[in-house]
């Protein structure tokens, strides 16, 4: 009955600390972003094998323009290469991948791979891999919102203003196929959203670790998760009517 209490559902992750990895290392900070590649592969494996259903990982955020180019233009080429060389072995395990963002921003070619690899994994059921790219928070509420008045408008049914709920906007966000993340790990010793899922997040517990994301591994995994089972969710309501048989996040 209490397994989603156990096991999250829905893990979001703000890879963060790449940089500051590789200058600890006297090492140029486009080798932290390589090797956060390869811990990438790793925890997607660890959550497939542990049976988490839907995996999301802030790769790119809409601030992250302001990076000098040649950093930029690394992460662009980073993100080509790994989409081509990891897409066989995610569709081979099963995995769906989707990338979320304003994906208008990005050279036309990256964005036909991204179709391709969507289209690609888009039957596969084990767990979908969400990379966020080019995604900010803001964009998306601001997009879902501009997408519902839009459909509305478009099928002769202007939205009523006191009918209009959060159900209506929940259902544009770029992620409406996943559920609420249960725990958002955030790398690198900061403690902020940094503009990610904003909407999604409302109820979500949040784990900090000063672990740097490149040296994020099973270990630090197991023990983000670990922390996880011993929160008490209880949404709004107090530990009394959790005991009870039909608490459940959704009785709101
Ligand atoms: C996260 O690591 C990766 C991206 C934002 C692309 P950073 O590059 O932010 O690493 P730090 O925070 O500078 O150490
Ligand atoms: C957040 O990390 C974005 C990603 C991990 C992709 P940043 O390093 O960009 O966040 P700030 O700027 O420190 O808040
Ligand atoms: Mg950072």
């Amino acid at each position: 009955m209490q397994a989603t209490i156990h096991i999250p559902q829905h893990i979001a992750i703000v890879m963060d600390g790449n940089g500051r990895w590789a200058i600890q290392k006297g090492l140029p900070r486009i080798a932290g972003h390589r090797k956060g590649v390869e811990v990438v592969r790793d925890i997607a494996r660890a959550c497939a094998e542990r049976g988490i259903a839907y995996l999301t990982l802030f790769a790119f955020s809409s601030e992250n323009w302001r990076r000098p180019k040649e950093e930029v233009a690394f992460l662009m080429r980073l993100f080509t290469n790994a989409l081509e060389r990891e897409i066989g072995q995610l569709h081979e395990n099963g995995i769906r991948l989707r990338v979320i963002g304003d994906l208008t921003r990005f050279e036309p070619s990256l964005q036909r791979q991204i179709q391709r690899a969507e289209a690609k994994t888009a039957h596969n059921t084990r767990m979908t891999l969400t990379v966020a790219a080019n995604y900010g928070g803001r964009w998306d509420i601001l997009q879902a919102a501009r997408r519902c008045a839009s459909n509305a408008l478009n099928a002769g049914r202007p939205i009523s203003l006191s009918a209009l709920n959060e159900a209506d906007i929940a259902k544009y966000l770029a992620i409406a196929y996943a559920p609420e993340p249960d725990l958002l790990i955030r790398t690198g010793g900061e403690q902020r959203i940094s503009n990610f899922l904003l909407w999604q997040l409302a109820y979500t517990e949040l784990y900090f670790t000063d672990t740097f994301w490149p040296d994020f591994n099973a270990e630090a995994f197991a023990h983000a998760l670990h922390w996880y089972r011993s929160r008490e969710r209880r949404f709004g309501s107090i530990s009394a009517q959790r005991e009870a048989p039909a608490y459940s996040a959704k009785a709101v």
